[in-house]
C-alpha cells in the first residue's frame, strides 16, 4: 500500500512540475547568456541604483509606504510580504515605474513548508530520506512561488551538538554527512532540477558555525578552529554550493573573534575563492549593524564598509549600504568595482529565476495550489517517516479492533498551532490535523479527551479527572512535549526536562495500571530518561507539521511501521551537553567506569576510573545518534568488505545480509560508519559515511552492497591539506552509531 502511494505521489508531483511552468533562460550554473544580460543591465545603472539593489527591506503594511523608494530603485528585495496581490503591486511599481524596471527578489522564511507545513527540519533529518525531503522542499516551492515568493531563507545547515540551542530545531542535527545529504536535497527541491517559474532560490545558512554557540545560548560566540570549520562545519555548505544553491546568508555569531558578516576569510577566501560561488550573499537580519555591538566596527558606515569588503552583497535591515556606500565610494574608502560585483551577483539570481520575464503571479491559480492533496500526502508521509520509536514494551502497535475506549490526554494532543513547530510563519492552524482530531475521525465514539494540562508549562498537584478517565479506558495515549515557542530562534533552554507537570501527569497515568503510550512533540531532543519508566512506549515526533495527527495515528495503530532514526544524540541529562557520537577518543576514553552510587565511603582519590566521564551520569547518552526502533526486528549478518586494502582512488564495497526477522513489514536505515585509527591529527571515534533506507517484508532477507569512496575519508590534517592519510581504519554497518562490530581495512 505504501509503495503504491509513494509512486502515485511522485507522479503527481512530477506532473505538477512539468505542466506549464515556463522555463527560465538558464539552468543552474554559469551561463554566458545570463552574464551578457547582467552586464547589459549593470552598464545602465547609476551608483545610487546599484546600491539600491543591495538593500533588502522587511515589507508589511501598505505598499504605498515603499512606492517612492521602489520608483527610485532603492530596494532590491523585500521579505515578509506574502499577499500575492501586494507582491504583484510591488513588482508592478518596480517594473513599470522605476527607470530600469528591475524586478524585486521577494523572500520569505519557508523553512519546512509554506502553507502545507512539514515536520521541522530536525524531524526531516530523522527520516534519513533525502528523496522525500527533496519532494517536500519541492512542495514548499510550488506553493510559495505560486504566490510570488521566489527566495527562501532555507535550508539551514548549522550543525548543532548542544540541544540547549533552540535553533537545533531548524537544522539536520549533529552529523556532517547527514547534514550534507539533507542540504543537497533541499536545495534541489526548492530550486528544482531545472530552473523555471516554480523555482525558489535556496539560501544556505547561517554561514558559518552558528550552531556551535558556546553554552547553547543563541547568538553567543563560537571558537571553531579553521580545521574544525573545514572538517565539520563547511562541508555541507560546499556540497550545497555544488548542488547549485543560488544564495547564502551570513550568521550572527563571531567565530574566533570575527563576526561572519565581516569575515573575509570564510566569505571571500573560502566561499568565493575556493568554491567559486557566484550567487548572492545576504546578511542576516541586521547582522551588519550588530557588528557594532560585537565591537567589530565603530558605526554603521564602518560596518557597511567591512561587510562589503568581506564579500557581502545584500544588507538585510541595517540600511548600512543604502545610507553609507555612496559616500564611501566618493571618499575612496570602498571601490565601485566591489559594488559592481555585488550587484552582478544579485542581478544574476534575478535573471536566472526569470523574474524579468515573469515578475507577476496569477493570484487565483496560486490559491488553487495551496494544500493540494498530494502536498498534504507528502507532508503526512514525511511526518510518518520522521517519528522515532524510542521505547516499546510490546504495547505498540495498537490493535484497532481491540480498543473500545481510548483516552487521549496531554498538552500536545490538540495543539494545532504548536504542532506546526517553529518557523511555520505561513502555516494555518485551521488546516492542522491534530492527533485528537485524527483519532476521533478514525474511532468515532471511542475517544475520550481529557487534556490534563492546557499547556506544557502548566503545574498541577493532581489529576483526578484524567485518572478517572484512564480507569475507564482500554489504552491511554498521552501527547507531551514543548510548544513551538519554546524552540527556535532566541529560545535556548538550560533545562531540557518536560516542562510543568507533564512528568507528574505521566506518572499518574502509569499508576492506573492501564497501558500508556507517550508521544512527545518537541523542537529538540528533551531529556526524557525519568519519563521512560512511566510509559509502555514512547514515540518521538519533532513537531510534525500540518498532518502530524493522521501520521501519528497511523504509526500508533500500525498502518505505518516507525522508521525514524535520531539525527541528534539524546542526553540523559542536560549536564552532559555537548555529547555527540562523532567525538574524539581522547587520551582517556570512558569505558563504563564506576558511577556515583557505587562509590564507597572514604574512597581514595585514585580509586575511580580516571577517564573522560561524569561520576553521576557517565558519558553514554540515553539514545545514540542513528537510533530508532521498529515494530519488527532487523538482523545484520555476512558483513564483509570486497578487499582488505585500498588505494586513495578506490571505492570500498561493503556487503551484508539484512533480514527482517519480525512479524511486520518495515524499513531499516542501514548506516555505515568509519574510523581513521591514526592520523596527523586526532580523528573522531567514528563518522557516518553512508546510509540507505531498506524496506523488507516480514521474514524477508536481502543481500545489500553499499559503496564508500575512499576519497570520502579525506580530511584537513596537520598540514592543512585535505587528503586521505594512509593507515588502518575500521568500518561498522549497523542500525545506529553505537551498535555493530568493527571490520578492519587499510588504505595504502
Ligand atoms: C532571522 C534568522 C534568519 C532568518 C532571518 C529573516 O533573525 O536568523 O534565519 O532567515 O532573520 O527572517
Amino acid at each position: 500500500m505504501k509503495q503504491t502511494r509513494t509512486l502515485c505521489l511522485a507522479a503527481c508531483l512530477a506532473l505538477a512540475l512539468s505542466c506549464g511552468a515556463p522555463k527560465t533562460d538558464s539552468t543552474i550554473g554559469a551561463s554566458p547568456e545570463v552574464e551578457r544580460r547582467v552586464e547589459k543591465i549593470l552598464a545602465q545603472m547609476t551608483l545610487s541604483e546599484k546600491i539600491g539593489q543591495m538593500n533588502q527591506v522587511s515589507a508589511g503594511g501598505d505598499v504605498s509606504n515603499y512606492t517612492d523608494a521602489l520608483r527610485k530603485g532603492q530596494i532590491g528585495s523585500i521579505l515578509n510580504e506574502v499577499d500575492p496581490v501586494k507582491i504583484n503591486e510591488y513588482q508592478r511599481i518596480c517594473v513599470e515605474e522605476s527607470r530600469l524596471g528591475i524586478p524585486l527578489l521577494v523572500a520569505r522564511d519557508v523553512i519546512h513548508g509554506y502553507h502545507t507545513v512539514f515536520p521541522i527540519p530536525l524531524g526531516l533529518a530523522a527520516t534519513f530520506d533525502p528523496d522525500l525531503v527533496e519532494q517536500g522542499a519541492r512542495v514548499a516551492a510550488l506553493e510559495a512561488t505560486a504566490q510570488g515568493v521566489r527566495w527562501t531563507f532555507s535550508p539551514m545547515l548549522d550543525i548543532a551538538r548542544d540541544p540547549r540551542w533552540g535553533r537545533i530545531a531548524e537544522g539536520s542535527g549533529e552529523d556532517t554527512y547527514l547534514d550534507t545529504r539533507m542540504a543537497e536535497a533541499m536545495v534541489r527541491g526548492y530550486q528544482g532540477r531545472q530552473l523555471d517559474t516554480t523555482s525558489m532560490a535556496a539560501c544556505i545558512k547561517h554561514f558559518v558555525g552558528y550552531g556551535a554557540a558556546e553554552g547553547g545560548r543563541d547568538y553567543n560566540s563560537t571558537y571553531l578552529t579553521e580545521r574544525q570549520l573545514r572538517n565539520v562545519y563547511l562541508p555541507p555548505f560546499q556540497a550545497a554550493v555544488e548542488a547549485g544553491a543560488m544564495t547564502l546568508m551570513t550568521s550572527f555569531n563571531d567565530n574566533d573573534g570575527v563576526p561572519s558578516t565581516g569575515n573575509t576569510f570564510v566569505v571571500k577566501d573560502v566561499l568565493r575563492g575556493e568554491w567559486g560561488f557566484d550567487g548572492l550573499v545576504v546578511t542576516d537580519w541586521n547582522s551588519m549593524g550588530e557588528m557594532i555591538n560585537h565591537g567589530f566596527g565603530v558605526d554603521r558606515k564602518d560596518v557597511a564598509r567591512k561587510a562589503l569588503q568581506a564579500g557581502v552583497d545584500m544588507d538585510m535591515m541595517t540600511y548600512g549600504f543604502l545610507s553609507h556606500l555612496e559616500e564611501l565610494v566618493k571618499t575612496g574608502a570602498v571601490k565601485e568595482s566591489d559594488i559592481d560585483n555585488a550587484v552582478r551577483n544579485i542581478l544574476r539570481v534575478k535573471v536566472r529565476l526569470g523574474l524579468f520575464e515573469h515578475p507577476y503571479v496569477d493570484v487565483e491559480a496560486g490559491a488553487a495550489v495551496q494544500y493540494a492533496p498530494d502536498h498534504l500526502a507528502s507532508a503526512q508521509r514525511s511526518a510518518e517517516e520522521s517519528a522515532i520509536l524510542l521505547k516499546n514494551d510490546g504495547v505498540l502497535p495498537l490493535k484497532a479492533d481491540a480498543v473500545r475506549n481510548i483516552l487521549v490526554t496531554g498538552p500536545m494532543a490538540d495543539a494545532p498551532h504548536d504542532q506546526l513547530g517553529t518557523w511555520a510563519f505561513d502555516g494555518e492552524k485551521s488546516h492542522t490535523v491534530t492527533p485528537l482530531k485524527a483519532l476521533e475521525a478514525r474511532f468515532p465514539g471511542k475517544v475520550t479527551y481529557v487534556p490534563g494540562l492546557r499547556y506544557s508549562r502548566e503545574k498541577r498537584d493532581a489529576f483526578p479527572d484524567v485518572v478517572a478517565a484512564a480507569r475507564r479506558a482500554d489504552v491511554v495515549l498521552v501527547f507531551l512535549g514543548e510548544e513551538a515557542i519554546l524552540s527556535g530562534e532566541a529560545h535556548s533552554l538550560a533545562d531540557l526536562n518536560l516542562k510543568g507537570s507533564q512528568s507528574e501527569l505521566l506518572a499518574a497515568l502509569k499508576a492506573t495500571g492501564k497501558p500508556v503510550v507517550a508521544t512527545v512533540m518537541a523542537g529538540r531532543p528533551l531529556t526524557v530518561e525519568r519519563d521512560l519508566p512511566n510509559c509502555g512506549a514512547m514515540l518521538y515526533a519533532f513537531h510534525p507539521g500540518t498532518m502530524g495527527g493522521p501520521a501519528l495515528a497511523n504509526l500508533l495503530f500500525g498502518d505505518v511501521n516507525p522508521s525514524g532514526k535520531t539525527p541528534i544524540t539524546f542526553l540523559r541529562t542536560v549536564g552532559q551537553a555537548p555529547l555527540y557520537y562523532c567525538h574524539n577518543m581522547t587520551g582517556r576514553p570512558y569505558n563504563g567506569e564506576t558511577l556515583i552510587d557505587d562509590i564507597g565511603m572514604e574512597a581514595g582519590q585514585t580509586s575511580l576510573g580516571n577517564t573522560s566521564y561524569y561520576l553521576d551520569y557517565g558519558a553514554y547518552p540515553l539514545f545514540p545518534f542513528g537510533y530508532g526502533l521498529s515494530y519488527t526486528q532487523f538482523t545484520y549478518s555476512d558483513i564483509a568488505l570486497d578487499r582488505t586494502s585500498y588505494g586513495a582512488d578506490d571505492c570500498i564495497t561493503v556487503s551484508l545480509t539484512l533480514a527482517n526477522t519480525g512479524e511486520y513489514d518495515g524499513t531499516e536505515v542501514v548506516q555505515v560508519y568509519v574510523r581513521d585509527l591514526v592520523g596527523s591529527i586526532t580523528r573522531p571515534v567514528k563518522e557516518l559515511k553512508a546510509f540507505e533506507r531498506v524496506s523488507l517484508k516480514a521474514g524477508e532477507s536481502r543481500k545489500l552492497e553499499l559503496q564508500i569512496p575512499v576519497s570520502s575519508l579525506a580530511f584537513y590534517g596537520l598540514d592543512g591539506v585535505k587528503k586521505v592519510e594512509p593507515g588502518d581504519f575500521q568500518l561498522w554497518v549497523a542500525g545506529d552509531s553505537a551498535s555493530g562490530e568493527p571490520v578492519p581495512f587499510t588504505v595504502k
